[in-house]
């Protein structure tokens, strides 16, 4: 699938500002897949999308709670990493499954462990480690989910965050 629009970044900050960014375009319901390997980023961009939502304290990464929520935000967000989930048989009978819901903005690490639990319409965003600290972010929708501005995710300079 074509992705709509892709940046890099070379730093974690720039990542997360690029979240924070796309945090104003997001609306309750909207779930977003991370892709991309152990030290990509997803978590950093993941952070970024929470300060973007308005919550302020430590936003640390959910590989061994599953699912860290949110609820100070604008939104209710839920920030999932399934690497350590065996599969969708495990997130619906821990009930995890029903946080995925239409009134909360949901970002999940390693979505590939249970691809059956994903809507179709949904936000792909592919992180790829390039030369030393740069990464490449692209952004596909799957589905029929929205386009966005995607010029309005242009990262800001190094220097300006
Ligand atoms: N341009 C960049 N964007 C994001 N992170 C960067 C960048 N440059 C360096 N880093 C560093 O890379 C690491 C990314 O870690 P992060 O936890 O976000 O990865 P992850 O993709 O969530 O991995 P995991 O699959 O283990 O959860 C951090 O230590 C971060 O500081
Ligand atoms: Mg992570």
């Amino acid at each position: 699938m074509k992705e709509a629009y892709r940046c890099a970044t070379s730093t974690a900050r720039q990542t997360r500002a690029v979240g924070a960014m796309l945090a104003g375009q997001l609306r309750p319901g909207d779930v977003l897949l991370l892709t991309g390997g152990l030290g990509a980023g997803k978590s950093e961009l993941c952070r970024g999308i929470a300060r973007g939502l308005g919550i302020q304290g430590p936003v640390p990464s959910p590989s061994f709670t599953i699912l860290n929520r949110y609820e100070e935000g604008h939104v209710p967000y839920n920030h999932f990493d399934w690497y350590r989930v065996s599969g969708e048989e495990e997130l619906r009978e821990s009930g995890l499954d029903e946080m995925l819901d239409r009134h909360s903005i949901s970002a999940i690490e390693w979505h590939e462990r249970a691809p059956g639990l994903l809507p179709a319409d949904c936000l792909e965003i592919s992180l790829t480690p390039l030369d030393g600290d740069e990464r490449q972010i692209s952004f596909q929708p799957r589905g029929a989910f929205r386009a966005l501005d995607w010029a309005a995710l242009t990262p800001p300079s190094k220097e300006d965050t």
